[in-house]
């Protein structure tokens, strides 16, 4: 039943009220009516998990969990769980059973009652920590390991690593909190919280244009991510193609402290030789458009490199063979009490088929020399296996432990 129904089938109250004859098993139980459909509904089950080549929706509520079970039967039945309750979720469906008993908790939190579906993705993903803790090391990808530290790291243990994540981006945060709640909630006892992080971009209510998304630099940020319609683009840069990983993908999450208020007290020019790109248009310096092409080598009158070389862009770039799909969001977290300033930044997150071969190269050349150092800091790192898609009647992590 969609969450708008039950909110009416609440309404329905006395006449749907039956008592038991003990008195000990209260029930309200009334007759699901067909469901209406709910709008913005992105399908959870397919070859690939949603959220990643997904449009990115307007929030994210990301949590790093830790395992507390070391049984398999355990994890493989939370998973299982997981898999009905993200799939009703997405749908915008109520979770449980249409009759509950007055005399148990809810099966579902009930917070977004009445609120539909809001284009949710829940994505799901396990650390190097989960094939320790198992006993399932000889499955554990080779790409799927702790990062190297990069110059300038000043990496914290609460932001830091996990044994499983769960990534739920909704057009409402109300919703996307909720799915990772209740998720939570089912493998009680078997999986605890380390860390979470509550995100955002712009509205697209506000976004009447559909353009990219500002950073809080106030530049576009994703310009020169591969095209995600395109299968070649999504196949060479995104999804891994063998073994039980087949329709996975690696995430890298970084907590990115952004320092806003060196940030606001910095001229144009040097923001934009910071970024290598103009920040009206978001086009490399030089050039006119957006999506113009980025040439490293471009040179002004004077024989200088139009894109610094020391630039975000130049470095990341490189030589423009290696590429990752980056799906940030923006987080504003009250202040960082050492210094009285804003504690906000970017949750960067960035998917790969291959984390030692696209992600690390390119942070590497970015930790070294990128200017944009001077106003950022990366204070959490965690690195994850997207699993693969799940089809109908499956369940997640089932080519793992096939
Ligand atoms: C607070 C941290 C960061 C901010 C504010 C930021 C912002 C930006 C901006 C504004 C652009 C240019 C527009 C675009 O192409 O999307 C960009 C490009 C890019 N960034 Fe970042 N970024 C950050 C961290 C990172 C990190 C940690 C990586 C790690 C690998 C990275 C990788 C890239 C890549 C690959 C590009 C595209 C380069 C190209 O091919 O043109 N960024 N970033």
């Amino acid at each position: 039943m969609s969450r708008r129904n039950v909110l009416k089938a609440g309404g329905i109250g006395a006449a749907g009220l039956l008592i038991g004859a003990s008195g000990a098993g209260s029930l309200l139980t009334f007759t699901a009516s067909a469901d209406k459909s709910s709008t913005g509904i992105v399908p959870f089950y397919g070859s690939y998990q949603a959220g990643i080549t997904t449009d990115p929706q307007n929030h994210l509520y990301f949590a790093s969990l830790i395992l507390t079970t070391m049984d398999t039967s355990e994890v493989k039945q939370f998973l299982k769980e997981w898999t009905k309750t993200a799939a009703m979720m997405t749908e915008g469906k109520s979770i449980g059973k249409a009759a509950e008993s007055l005399l148990l908790p809810p099966d579902d939190t009930g917070e977004a009652s009445g609120l539909d579906a809001s284009n949710l993705t829940v994505t799901f993903g396990v650390g190097p920590g989960f094939f320790q803790k198992l006993n399932l090391t000889s499955k554990q990808p080779k790409e799927l390991k702790e990062l190297p530290s990069f110059s300038f790291d000043a990496l914290e243990e609460k932001w830091s690593g996990g044994d499983l994540c769960i990534q739920a981006c909704a057009d409402d945060p109300q919703v996307a909190f909720h799915a990772v709640r209740n998720l939570v909630r089912i493998a009680r006892g078997k999986v605890q919280l380390k860390w979470t992080q509550a995100a955002f971009q712009r509205t697209k209510q506000a976004d009447t244009k559909s353009e990219t998304p500002r950073n809080l630099f106030g530049f576009k940020d994703g310009t020169g991510n591969p095209d995600t319609s395109s299968h070649s683009a999504m196949n060479n840069h995104v999804w891994v193609q063998n073994g039980w990983m087949t329709g996975g993908t690696y995430m890298v999450v970084r907590r990115v402290q952004m320092f806003i208020e060196v940030w606001d007290r910095t001229a144009l020019g040097e923001q934009e030789a910071t970024f290598g790109r103009h920040r009206d248009t978001g086009a490399p310096i030089g050039s006119e458009n957006e999506f113009d092409p980025v040439d490293v080598n471009k040179k002004d009158v004077n024989g200088n490199k139009l894109i610094p070389a020391n630039s975000h862009t130049a470095l990341a770039h490189g030589d423009g063979k290696k590429k990752i799909l980056r799906r940030s969001y923006s987080y504003a977290d009250g202040l960082d009490t050492k210094t009285g300033s804003f504690d906000a930044g970017l949750l960067f997150i960035s998917f790969q088929k291959s984390i030692s071969d696209q992600f690390i190269p390119i942070q590497t050349r970015l930790a070294n020399n990128d200017k944009l150092n001077e106003y950022t800091i990366h204070r959490g790192s965690a690195v994850f296996a997207c699993l693969p898609g799940v089809k109908k009647g499956g369940y997640l992590g089932e080519t793992l432990f096939y």
